[in-house]
């Protein structure tokens, strides 16, 4: 049975490809709970108990890319187009040290001219600056999300303060990206970006969706295959979700909510068992989908948290996928919140720590 498979595959530490995509095609009950249960003791010997917290700040939805899934993508003329000002973005990051939160991410749409590289670089001196405490004298960390750069800029970003970055690949199969992107954005160039980032010094973070129309298990396991091949430190995954003002395909179906959820738990956990001591995050599209999808985000093996912490004017305009949650609660108020949802799985907040990955310190 497959509840024996999972124990001695766990055992022997080497997952084949044709194992990872039983798994995640298997609905059996007692199967899933082994393969959680797995997840979450290598997390508590690899990594421990504690979760960290990277306080979240969307600081702008202008976008020059179009990917078809996302709902602020740049022909999507619906939205309404926002970016917060230098001191908006620098007293976030400051209340999330105030907090303790350790660390923050700024993330954004897409954009590549000088004028938004040097705001951002100076935004990070600014940061670093207005951050620094007893507790954390070199102030928070930084995470940067802000899509496709050339070296050159990475560099000046890195060399600024930022030392993590998220990147996701999306997809790991070259078809099923090119199907879900403009034909401008391409696959090599998103890959060598991952490269660069790694050359530069970040600890590099990336990540799929899972459910994407037309998605197949084999590719989800070969997602799972090529994170270890580029050996990443970060992973960001989360489920599909529809975007009334996308623009995908509409021949492809979406699969029912429960299974997209059940997918994505699937891959935290094997994630965790194929990657060993990467930071993992419990992504906000899991919480769309189910009010306490974090949570169990975190039983299958996920360590990392990003609480919303962008200013509540904006917050709505910031909509990637339909069923954003959190869109009125303040800050302050995710703040309380989550504690005690972290409780509730046995896991704890470490709290003025920058919680870099524990993949990256060994390496
Ligand atoms: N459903 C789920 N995730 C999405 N993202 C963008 N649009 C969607 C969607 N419709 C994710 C992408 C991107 C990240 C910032 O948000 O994976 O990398």
């Amino acid at each position: 049975a497959l509840k024996a498979d999972i124990e001695r595959i766990v055992q022997a530490g080497e997952w084949q490809r044709d194992d990872l995509v039983r798994v995640l095609g298997t609905q059996d009950a007692e199967a899933l709970e082994t393969l959680r249960a797995a997840a979450e003791a290598t997390l508590l010997d690899k990594v421990g108990a504690g979760v960290s917290l990277r306080g979240l700040i969307e600081f702008s939805n202008v976008c020059i890319s179009d990917c078809l899934y996302c709902g602020i993508r740049k022909h999507n003329r619906k939205v309404e187009r926002y970016t917060l000002t230098d001191d908006e973005i620098v007293a976030s990051a400051r209340w999330c040290a105030e907090m303790g939160y350790g660390s923050v991410v700024l993330q954004s749409g897409e954009r590549r001219d000088a004028q938004f590289i040097d705001r951002l670089a100076a935004n990070v001196r600014a940061i670093k600056q207005a951050t620094r405490s007893a507790r954390q004298p070199d102030g928070v960390g930084i995470t940067l999300c802000v899509g496709e750069q050339s070296r050159d800029d990475y560099q000046r970003l890195f060399d600024a303060g930022a030392h993590r970055y998220l990147l996701r690949m999306e997809t790991s199969s070259p078809e099923l990206f090119a199907l879900i992107h403009p034909a401008q954005q391409r696959f090599e160039t998103r890959l060598q970006c991952l490269k660069t980032l790694r050359e530069v010094g970040f600890q590099v973070g990336t990540g799929v969706m899972i459910g994407i129309p037309g998605q197949t298990l084999t590719q989800l396991a070969d997602d799972l295959l090529f994170f270890r091949s580029l050996d990443i430190d970060m992973l960001g995954m989360g489920p599909y979700i529809p975007h009334g003002a996308a623009a995908m395909p509409a021949s492809l179906p979406v699969a029912p909510v429960a299974e997209r959820l059940d997918l994505a738990f699937k891959m935290i956990a094997l994630a965790r068992l194929t990657l060993g001591d990467v930071n993992i995050a419990a992504t906000t599209a899991l919480q769309a989908l189910d009010p306490v999808g974090r949570e169990r985000g975190l039983r299958f093996g996920a360590n990392v948290i990003m609480p919303q912490v962008t200013p509540l004017a904006v917050r709505k305009q910031y909509t990637l996928y339909d069923g954003k949650p959190c869109l009125e609660d303040s800050a302050g108020q995710c703040a309380t919140c989550l504690e005690g949802r972290i409780a509730s799985v046995n896991r704890f907040i470490r709290y003025h720590h920058w919680g870099d990955s524990v993949h990256f310190a060994r390496r």
